[in-house]
């Protein structure tokens, strides 16, 4: 592994020198045309392999209904050409929210999705043709161990204790696991979330299984006792049965996606994908299996994600210049992480044939961007260029691809982690750097709100 390094690139020569000298596998390419290809998911077509990666603002309204915030976010992010869109973390029950305003569909406010929807597509409409369609997905969630439905202290629901894990979330040896019984409660409710979904005018969902909520965390679930830990078939039941129950609920012409995590960087016998002597060095084994489930269970589209965001390498799902509060920079040079993301979603399409792959964490590359997304899809490594920083920074970023051929680097997002730092802080997220007029006062607000927290929990310690 190579020292970290910053951003410092001003031309495509500079930075495509630098990924020779650390010898990654991270391609180039000047023909930007397989960007432009519009892309089959199931029986509906992306205009474009653009793809704005699910980005959670924790912003709804109390009811989970999208508020205006959400409703801008998916306007920007419709406007800016993308042909696929994949709505963010949307919890299937309220328990299962990782925050107090984290989206939640039901059968009550379904009719306010379908208004945000619309407007999403009238944006696109607007800045893209009358006749442009973008393929929407909504990403179906239960946070597990991450939940906090209410108020500002966690109320974890863990699948198997953690001993890296428990500590972090005040989680103590006596505290239960979920139980069987309520597991095998969930399918139906990310069934019902999809009717919702569907009647809302969703193309699909995506029944998440990454960044170690529950779904993920239940991939992992070697030391659990009982149907949904232990073996394989046990672990990736409550992930199939949801699959079969979505399937049936919503029938076949609506697309079923699945993200999820191929590698957790997380030891033995509690990470997914890890070699079990050395949580660092990456098993294909067992995601490969979950791959060849997922395309029996004839799931429409995948993305691969890795890490878990509230530990301490979240290089490896987004790598980043500079690392939120109490992170420390990881000993790696972030175009060796970003050429390990690479690597996974080159496997992963690889195995998974027809079925389209969304690959990410192209964000640090600026706007060198379109020259890598392109090379990646040229040598079908994966079916879509997918942003998630990027988009919140910058949502105009495919058109301009699109339609100019280049990324404006003074829109690019610089990697500073603000957008995460506001989400540890508890406050509503997005780009404080690029969108900062509505988003750095409230990255200030949560700031004093998390620090006026900390002092009176230090106070409470010291007396
Ligand atoms: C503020 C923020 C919110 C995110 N929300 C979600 C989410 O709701 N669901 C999800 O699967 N990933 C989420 N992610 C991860 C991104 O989708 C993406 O995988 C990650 O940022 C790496 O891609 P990038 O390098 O393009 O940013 C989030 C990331 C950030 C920074
Ligand atoms: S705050 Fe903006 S510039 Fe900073 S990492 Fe987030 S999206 Fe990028």
């Amino acid at each position: 592994m190579s020292k970290h390094e910053k951003f410092a690139f001003k031309e495509l020569s500079e930075i495509k020198k630098r990924v020779k000298e650390l010898g990654v596998e991270i391609h180039f390419q000047d023909d930007l045309s397989p960007l432009s290809e519009p892309v089959r998911i199931g029986n509906r077509k992306a205009l474009n392999a653009f793809a704005v990666l699910p980005m959670e603002g924790c912003d709804s309204n109390q009811d989970g209904s999208p508020s205006e915030l959400v409703r801008r976010r998916y306007r920007r992010f419709a406007a800016g050409g993308a042909g696929l869109i994949w709505w963010e973390a949307c919890a299937v029950v309220p328990e299962g929210r990782a925050n107090p305003l984290q989206m939640m569909i039901t059968e009550e406010n379904t009719e306010k999705f379908a208004a945000a929807l619309k407007e999403s597509r009238d944006a696109a409409k607007e800045t893209m043709g009358e006749d442009f369609e973008a393929v929407h997905i909504l990403q179906l969630t239960h946070s597990g161990r991450y939940s906090r439905p209410s108020g500002t202290k966690g109320s974890p629901i863990i699948a198997q204790h953690d001993p890296l894990l428990d500590p972090r979330g005040g989680i103590s040896e006596s505290d239960p696991v979920v139980t069987d019984e309520y597991l095998s409660s969930l399918p139906e409710f990310y069934a019902k979330a999809a009717v919702c979904a569907k009647r809302a005018g969703f193309d699909g969902v995506d029944i998440k299984a990454c960044h170690r909520y529950l779904m993920s965390e239940l991939l992992a679930a070697f030391t659990r006792p009982g149907k949904y830990g232990g073996s394989f078939e046990n672990r990736t039941r409550l992930l199939k049965d949801s699959i079969r129950a979505v399937r049936k609920a919503a029938g076949d012409d609506f697309i079923i996606a699945c993200r999820f995590n191929v590698f957790d960087a997380h030891p033995y016998p509690y990470g997914f994908g890890c070699d079990t002597e050395e949580f660092w060095k990456f098993d294909p084994s067992e995601p490969l299996a979950l791959v060849k489930m997922l395309c029996e269970e004839g799931i429409d589209l995948l993305s691969n994600s890795a890490g878990n965001p509230y530990y301490i390498y979240p290089q490896v799902t987004r790598p980043f210049d500079l690392s939120s509060m109490g992170i420390p920079v990881p000993d790696e040079h972030p175009l060796e992480s970003i050429s390990r993301a690479f690597s996974f979603t080159r496997m992963i399409q690889e195995a998974a044939g027809d079925v389209p792959v969304v690959g990410n964490a192209y964000t640090w590359l600026r706007q060198f961007i379109p020259y890598v997304g392109a090379a990646n899809l040229a040598d079908k490594s994966c079916r879509f260029v997918g942003l998630g920083r990027s988009s919140i920074a910058y949502p105009d970023a495919p058109k301009d691809v699109l339609s100019g051929g280049r990324m404006e680097p003074k829109k690019c997002c610089i990697t500073c982690s603000k957008c995460t730092q506001i989400m540890r802080d508890q406050g509503r997220t997005g780009c404080a750097v690029r969108d900062a007029k509505t988003y750095l006062p409230l990255y200030q607000e949560a700031r004093k709100a998390a620090e006026a927290r900390e002092n009176k929990a230090d106070k409470e310690r010291r007396s």
